[in-house]
């Protein structure tokens, strides 16, 4: 089999048009705002992204750049502004942080009714307990593209790899709650190569440059790859050897133009939905 190619590109830019629409009934502007500490290149990349896919949207966004030396209690000064800020809807810090800085406090600092990132304890529970409010945008992006593809859930042996805060865990929690049998595959796991077989749906999330293998693939399985790994010799490739797994997967998603696209387009409906809310 040769799988469909999942164009991630197309249907984020379909959402984004979406969440374009919807801004430009509202009576209001939504506002989204980045903070980004430090300057980590890749972050720098997609902090810019966002910043102009939100204004594409008519979101107005606003990116704040502080220094990598920034003391956590300034940080969190910053946040405490925005929380209270009436036209700021969205509050976004961009991880990693610099490790001087508690990342799990900076998260529980933000209003949980501005985490456009679904990372607040407060949003975590939600989605854990089956009442998900903000949802973290990785994981929203890739059932859309599911549900794009038309696989049936219900039922289905979803298999996640990796088990992050930002992406395996909630991606867990969202397959569970659409009814499929979900397991999730971590480093310890005993015969990865054999559990990715059993899955109907798998989702790699590892952060570690093609380590799925094309005879990890279950025939006809849909695959989706989370990763985005810069190799030494500049290449952009996903936790999947694509081209061994396209081989047998029955669909899969590209890196780049996969997930990624859909990431940020996620985080714009989050900023509207969130604003719409707190605007009711
Ligand atoms: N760093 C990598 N992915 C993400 C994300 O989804 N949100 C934030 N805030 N930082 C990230």
């Amino acid at each position: 089999m040769t799988a469909r190619i999942i164009d991630g590109k197309a249907i984020a830019a379909e959402l984004r048009a979406a969440v374009a629409a919807r801004v430009a009934s509202l009576p209001f502007t939504p506002g989204l705002a980045v903070v980004v500490v430090g300057d980590d290149p890749a972050s720098a990349v997609y902090v810019r992204s966002k910043d102009r896919a939100a204004r594409e949207a008519g979101i107005a966004a606003h990116t704040i750049r502080l220094p990598g030396d920034t003391p956590e209690v300034l940080l969190l000064a910053e946040i405490a502004r925005l929380n209270a800020d009436p036209d700021v809807d969205g509050i976004l810090v961009q991880l990693p942080l610099p490790p001087h800085i508690d990342t799990d406090g900076v998260i529980e600092a933000i209003d949980p009714a501005k985490d456009v990132d679904g990372f607040h304890p407060l949003n975590v529970g939600a989605l854990a307990s089956g009442h998900p409010a903000l949802v973290p945008c990785t994981p929203a992006g890739v059932m859309k593209l599911l549900h794009h593809v038309g696989v049936q859930l219900a039922g289905a042996r979803a298999l996640v790899l990796g088990r992050s805060s930002i992406v395996g865990r909630p991606m867990a929690r969202l397959l569970l709650a659409a009814d499929a049998t979900v397991t999730v595959a971590h480093r310890s796991t005993r015969d990865l190569p054999a559990e990715c077989r059993r899955a109907e749906i798998l989702i790699a999330a590892t952060g570690r440059p093609e380590m799925v293998r094309g005879d990890w693939i279950g025939e006809g399985a849909t695959v989706i790859d989370v990763g985005i790994n810069r190799l030494p010799d500049g290449r952009l490739v996903g936790d999947v050897n694509f081209a061994e797994c396209a081989e047998r997967a029955g669909a899969i998603t590209p890196v780049p133009g996969g997930v990624g696209p859909m990431t940020i387009a996620c985080l714009l409906e989050n900023t509207v939905d969130a604003a719409v809310r707190r605007r009711a």
